[in-house]
């Protein structure tokens, strides 16, 4: 997306193919969001890894360990809020998103299918994240670090595993140039993106 474009609706489809294009390219900035999540008493923000983004479905997800504060927070508290920025470009997009947990469903299993194994012992800790522990160290048991760990030995994690799914109905677009900086919000309006210049 280059900031040539001064057409208000062309915005929305370009930001889009950045973000899935970004679950497909581990170097991109968008890859790694912060994600919001909020007690209703006060903010609570992480980096994540960008997993899965659909246009159609106005869908952004990652995962997490499903003992976490994120999740905790996401059961109370719905709406989520991705932070994204791309230094090279000079462009930070603000997303507010109703989030849902996904654990033991469908959604959960199938992307627990395509998760490597070297990634699924990271739900296998045998306490929750945040935990305190004696000394540093990740609580997962030595053996499922091997190389030679199977699916089955590791399938008790998948009890820990959820994805965060996210429907978007806000984006804000802000676009750091060096004549001027130009700022642009999009919310979702039943059928499509209804956008608005905003001051910077
Ligand atoms: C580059 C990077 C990527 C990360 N990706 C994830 C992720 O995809 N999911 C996740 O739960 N935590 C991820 N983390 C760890 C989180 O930032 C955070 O420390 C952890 O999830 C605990 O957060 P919580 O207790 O607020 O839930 C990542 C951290 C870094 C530095």
């Amino acid at each position: 997306m280059s900031f040539a474009t001064t057409d208000l609706e062309e915005l929305p489809p370009a930001i889009w193919r950045d973000l899935e294009a970004a679950t497909a390219d581990p170097a991109s900035p968008f890859r790694t969001p912060v994600l919001g999540t909020t007690n209703l008493f006060e903010c609570s923000m992480r980096v994540v890894v960008l997993r899965h983004a659909d246009a159609a479905k106005r869908e952004l997800a990652c995962y997490s360990d499903a003992r976490a504060q994120k999740v905790h927070q996401l059961k109370l508290c719905e709406q989520g809020h991705w932070l994204f920025y791309d230094p090279a470009r000079r462009l930070q997009l603000r997303v507010s998103a109703h989030t849902m947990v996904h654990q033991n469903d469908a959604i959960a299993r199938a992307h627990w299918a395509k998760t490597p194994l070297s990634q699924r012992r990271n739900y296998c800790a045998n306490q929750p994240p945040g935990s305190d522990i004696h000394a540093p160290g990740d609580a997962i048991a030595p053996a499922l670090k091997s190389p030679k760990v199977t699916a089955k030995e590791l399938e008790p994690g998948y009890e820990n595993f959820a994805v965060l799914v996210s429907t978007v109905d806000q984006i804000e677009w802000l676009q750091l140039g060096d004549t001027g900086h130009v700022r642009a919000v999009f919310n979702w309006t039943v059928v499509k993106w209804s956008g608005l210049w905003l001051v910077p």
